[in-house]
């Protein structure tokens, strides 16, 4: 069996694990209690992952040591024998608000690779914009919004008038929504979930072109990680809210905040994998239905060598 199936073998099994962190916290679909959602997630996002056979370290989780009890950076996770190989990045419920109020777009998702491969992004916000695979190349961070959805358009042989263009519903976007409407293209606003929009721009027939705005850094890896198994384009830079932020990514190291982070620098190397399963519904997978006799889960699996993607309805009976 080569390297690269043994990564896209493990990524199998962690279905399992987002399966199960899913089904826990769509159980507080609408119950207003974010914190609740998100913690039994976390829970079995951590026990699932232990019972699997690897070595692997969480580098992005649910923070620092000191901040998260579980799934923290530089935990050690599966049962595996010695050190870590693997580099995990999680975010047990993507959308935490989502599921709290039963708004759409949740997910559990997990992103793999090689130790070293997956960037260790800081928690702040970084300036994105994403693209699928016919578009690779079109796009610019620097370039006027209209020359990028332009761009785009041609890439993908369509009118400007025929692209959509995804924003999270934000103040701090009124501009950059003025600016996709004056360039002629429609613009998507959605209330969370970035990772799986950004995914979404690279589904075959999907109704989102591109991705622009500003979101989280550590969704940014997320993401960049399916992108890599994808094909897709993602551009992002360092675009810290306040002074806070400033100041955690300086304790970092990070002063170039004008550096431009490709798909490449978030996901590096040739064996990384992406796997996720809807909580509640979104542009990327259906969520979790409590159905009489069984729960059924949506998911996809990506490996990025080889190059492959499954999406996965599972019926799990009720315990
Ligand atoms: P959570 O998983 O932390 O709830 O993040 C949801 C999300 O919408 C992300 O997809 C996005 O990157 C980020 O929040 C945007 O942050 P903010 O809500 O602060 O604008």
């Amino acid at each position: 069996m080569t390297n690269g199936s043994v990564f896209a073998n493990l990524a199998l099994e962690f279905v399992r694990v987002t399966e199960s962190a899913a089904v826990a916290s769509a159980r507080w679909i609408g119950k207003g209690d974010g914190k609740a959602a998100d913690k039994a997630a976390v829970d079995e996002m951590r026990e699932r992952f232990n019972q699997i056979e690897f070595c692997g370290e969480v580098v992005i989780g649910e923070g620092e040591k000191d901040e998260a009890p579980e799934l923290y950076v530089g935990e050690h996770l599966g049962c595996g024998e010695g050190g870590a190989v693997f580099d995990i990045a999680v975010d047990p419920l993507e959308c935490t608000d989502s599921v709290a109020y039963g708004r759409p777009n949740a997910m559990a998702v997990i992103a793999t690779g090689p130790k070293g491969t997956l960037y260790r992004a800081i928690d702040s916000y970084m300036e994105k914009i994403s693209v699928g695979k016919g578009a690779w190349g079109a796009i610019d961070l620097d370039a006027p919004t209209a020359d990028n959805i332009k761009k785009t358009a041609a890439a993908l042989g369509k009118d400007v008038s025929e692209i959509t263009v995804a924003v999270l519903d934000r103040p701090r976007h009124e501009q950059l929504i003025k600016e996709i409407r004056l360039s002629g293209a429609r613009v998507q606003l959605f209330t969370d979930g970035d990772v799986a929009m950004a995914v979404a721009t690279c589904l075959e027939d999907s109704p989102v072109d591109m991705l622009m705005g500003i979101g989280g850094s550590t969704e940014a890896v997320l993401a960049a990680a399916a992108l890599k198994c994808l094909g897709g384009e993602m551009l992002c830079r360092w675009k810290p809210k306040d002074e806070k932020h400033l100041a955690r990514l300086s304790a970092a190291g990070i002063t170039d905040l004008k550096k431009i982070f490709t798909v490449q620098d978030l996901a590096r190397g040739d064996h990384i994998t992406f796997t996720a399963t809807g909580v509640i519904s979104g542009p990327l997978l259906q969520g979790v239905v409590f159905a009489p006799r069984t729960i059924i889960t949506h998911s996809v699996i990506m490996s990025s060598q080889p190059k492959e993607v499954r999406f996965l309805e599972t019926r799990h009976a009720h315990e």
